[in-house]
């Protein structure tokens, strides 16, 4: 994105000097992490909801790297829960580092957002983070517990989903418009924003589990199932195909899933166009997030904002 560039080049400076620690491990994961890439998608966010609001200083490079560190660290803990052995294209931090140092070293990533935010010193922005922390603990567990339970319903799905991964967004995106000193209903405006965005940035990595290969996404494709994540491909599958079918799928997600089971189920989601509908509904959150910013004045960056809720719909990794 051209017009963060610079600002996207110092956040990758802060992120790189604050994994600095008398422990040598710690700068060595940290280069593993960071050096392998990802979207940046909450700094770009933070960057971009701040200029949006009229903010031009160094506070945005401080707050967004402290968005990325929180998402960092989240993923060092999910890889482990998952036990996911691939990220962004590399070996995870679990399966190059193990376990105990993915954990440890996403601890360490917490703490240094939480000191970069203590070190701005605004309240909110701090009170907005610690609770997309909690919120996103809470999707996380509130999932875990769902595990192999093809029954749930959609609106626990979005809750999930909502909680796990709205919520940083929304508060990476609320942190830049209070940078910008704008009104409380133009801080919710991005907040939703950043809501609505999460959700159908979520959805789509959903659906990319079921059509992605593992070179485009830098992890393995079909793990969600393989780990009894059931998504909304798979849910909208059970609601379109015959109670027979179905009956059989819920057996299988509740089964020990063998990797024939796997591709049985991968091909009843294709069949019944669980992707397809997954997608849409990403567009129709994509479309609420640009809806949420119409009132604000046209500049470059509302149109990168426009342009990012196309983007995550588009994507492929
Ligand atoms: C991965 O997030 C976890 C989800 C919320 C789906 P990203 O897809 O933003 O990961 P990176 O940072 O680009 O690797
Ligand atoms: C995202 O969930 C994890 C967090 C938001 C903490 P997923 O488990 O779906 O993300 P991937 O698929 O591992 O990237
Ligand atoms: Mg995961
Ligand atoms: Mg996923």
């Amino acid at each position: 994105m051209a017009l963060l560039r610079e600002d996207l080049v110092q956040v990758e400076r802060v992120l790189r000097e604050s994994m600095r620690s008398v422990v040598s491990l710690l700068p060595e994961v940290g280069e593993h992490t960071f050096a392998a890439g990802g979207k940046r998608i909450r700094p770009v966010l933070v960057l971009l909801a701040s200029r949006l609001c009229g903010y031009r200083g160094p506070r945005a490079i401080q707050i967004a790297s402290a968005a990325e560190y929180f998402h960092s660290a989240s993923l060092l803990h999910d890889d482990v829960v998952d036990g996911a052995l691939q990220r962004r294209g590399r070996p995870s931090v679990n399966a190059a580092f193990g376990n105990r140092n993915s954990i440890l070293v996403g601890d360490f990533m917490y703490a240094r957002a939480c000191q970069i935010l203590v070190e701005d010193g605004n309240i909110d922005i701090l009170s907005h983070y610690a609770d997309a922390l909690r919120q996103m603990t809470e999707g996380e567990v509130l999932q875990l517990s769902q595990s192999f339970d093809p029954e749930i319903s959609e609106s626990i799905y979005i809750e999930v989903i909502g909680r796990k991964t709205s919520s940083l967004l929304a508060a990476s995106a609320e942190s830049g418009a209070i940078l910008g000193g704008v009104t409380r209903a133009e801080q919710r405006a991005l907040r939703d924003y950043g809501w609505k965005l999460g959700l159908a940035f979520q959805l789509v990595d959903d659906a990319l589990d079921y059509v992605g290969d593992s070179e485009s996404l830098g992890k393995e494709p079909l793990k969600d199932l393989i780990e009894g994540k059931v998504t909304l491909p798979l849910l909208a599958t059970l609601k379109r195909c015959s109670v027979a079918e179905r009956d059989a799928l819920i057996g299988l997600v509740k089964g020990k899933l063998e990797r024939s089971d796997l591709e049985r189920i991968a091909s009843a989601v294709r069949e019944h166009q669980g992707v397809e509908l997954t997608l849409t509904r990403a567009s129709e959150h994509a479309a609420s997030a640009r809806a949420c910013i119409e009132a604000f004045v046209d500049n470059d960056a509302k149109q990168a904002l426009i342009h990012l809720t196309d983007f995550v719909v588009e994507r492929d990794h």
